[in-house]
């Protein structure tokens, strides 16, 4: 079959790997209707996350139809119409019982390796690096789904595939992210990123009730797209943001920031990371936290810090002494889906929101993945989302 893969910094290519074969009895293999290209895959490109391996097979936003089943997976039949959560999870472990899926116990085949990174092993995830267990991803044909009977969702009648494919990833993260904040009906909550992610967190916002949200960006299509989705908004590279915060906050500040840029967020000295990465030799790049001290120095004392932005290794200098003496309250993660799925499902069911308004390119040919790698991360042509359909 045809899938994306990774061949080392900036090198993404359509190869011809086999097929997925299943492999467990909780296995399905679903042929694969539409997939997208996420910021995190855009970190994987930048050769920002280390254990990736050339020829690995890319993508975490996939949907598709149900043409294997395993033979202990009661939960789906061939023909069933599935979204499928880029955390892999057992539901049976005591974070998958406690909810923390994509803290999951059993689903990382290396959780040796990542346990050495993190002290320990988080969930398995599609083709994100070895270190969540080198799980081929599905910007492909057709993918294998481990433990296919707890994390994919069926898809009702009358819903599209653009409607419901961003519940595989960045509709349930930018919500999660949004209700870490514990909003109130007084909060006003400031965004950075208005990338896929920070759009969906500006609608969660508000959808909880959050009186004003303030989103942050530099492009100019994305801030507009912020306004269009509630927001108000602050272009970084024609103001001072933390100035222009306290000025639209009359000096109080946000209750509760959410940093959505991750690693790869710009700064003041951002060329300068930039020539120094280019220059290592190593695939790994150096992770960058300016989103994340911006929004740590605007939040109120007492305020909440969320964080759907990834970060992989250590990150340094972070604003820790504003952190502390300002008891602010950190709250992060990659997502735990299988939370968010069915509610969010609903949402979209009874129209209170439709995910489908941040898709800007399309395709029905995985050939041009590369390309469109390259457009979504130069923000070249106004793109916010990629959605490929590698069947047509
Ligand atoms: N926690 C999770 O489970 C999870 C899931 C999906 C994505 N993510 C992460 O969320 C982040 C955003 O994802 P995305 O798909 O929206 O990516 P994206 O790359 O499309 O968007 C990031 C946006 O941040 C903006 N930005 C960069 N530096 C900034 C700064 N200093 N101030 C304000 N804005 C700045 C960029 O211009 C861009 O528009 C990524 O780090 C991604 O890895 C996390
Ligand atoms: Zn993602
Ligand atoms: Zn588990």
């Amino acid at each position: 079959m045809k899938a994306l893969t990774w061949h080392g910094r900036g090198d993404i290519r359509c190869d011809t790997v086999p097929d997925p074969k299943i492999q467990d009895g909780r296995d399905a293999i679903i042929k694969v209707t539409a997939c997208a290209i996420c910021g995190s895959d855009l970190h994987l490109m930048g050769g920002f996350v280390p254990t990736m391996e050339k020829g690995d097979v890319l993508g975490h936003e996939t949907m598709g139809e149900v043409v294997e089943v395993g033979k202990d997976n009661t939960k789906l039949k061939v023909g069933d119409r599935v979204v499928v959560p880029f955390t892999i999870c057992c539901g049976e472990c005591r974070q998958c019982k406690w909810g923390n899926w994509s803290c999951c116990e059993r689903t990382n085949p290396n959780a040796a390796m990542q346990a050495k990174v993190l002290g320990f092993p988080s969930a398995g995830m599609f083709g994100y690096s070895h270190l969540t267990g080198g799980i081929p991803g599905g910007q492909a044909e057709y993918l294998r789904v481990p433990y296919a009977d707890v994390g994919p969702i069926k898809v009702p009648e009358g819903l599209t595939d653009e409607q419901v494919l961003f519940l595989s990833d960045v509709f349930p993260t930018g919500y999660m992210a949004a209700e870490h904040c514990d909003i109130t009906p007084e909060d006003t909550i400031a965004i950075w990123g208005c990338g896929p992610v920070g759009l969906f967190a500006i609608k969660s916002c508000l959808m909880l009730g959050a009186k004003r949200v303030i989103a942050i960006d530099s492009v100019t299509e994305r801030l507009a797209l912020a306004r269009q989705a509630g927001a108000e908004t602050i272009d970084s590279n024609a103001s001072n943001v933390h100035e222009a915060l306290m000025e639209l906050t009359t000096g109080q500040g946000p209750d509760a920031v959410i940093e959505c840029a991750g690693m790869e967020s710009h700064g003041a000295n951002s060329v300068l990371e930039r020539a120094a990465a280019a220059v290592q030799s190593t695939v790994t790049a150096v992770e960058r936290p300016y989103a994340l001290n911006e929004a740590i120095m605007a939040c109120r004392p007492g305020g909440i810090v969320s964080v759907p932005g990834v970060y992989i290794g250590p990150v340094g200098p972070v604003m820790m002494g504003a952190f502390m003496n300002k008891s602010l309250t950190m709250k992060t993660g990659q997502t735990h889906m299988v939370r968010y799925m069915e509610p969010l499902l609903k949402r979209v069911q009874n129209g209170e929101i439709d995910p489908s308004f941040i898709i800007t390119h399309r395709t029905t040919r995985l050939e041009d993945g590369p390309e469109l790698y390259e457009t979504f991360r130069e923000k070249k042509d106004g793109c916010v989302k990629v959605v490929m359909r590698p069947h047509g």
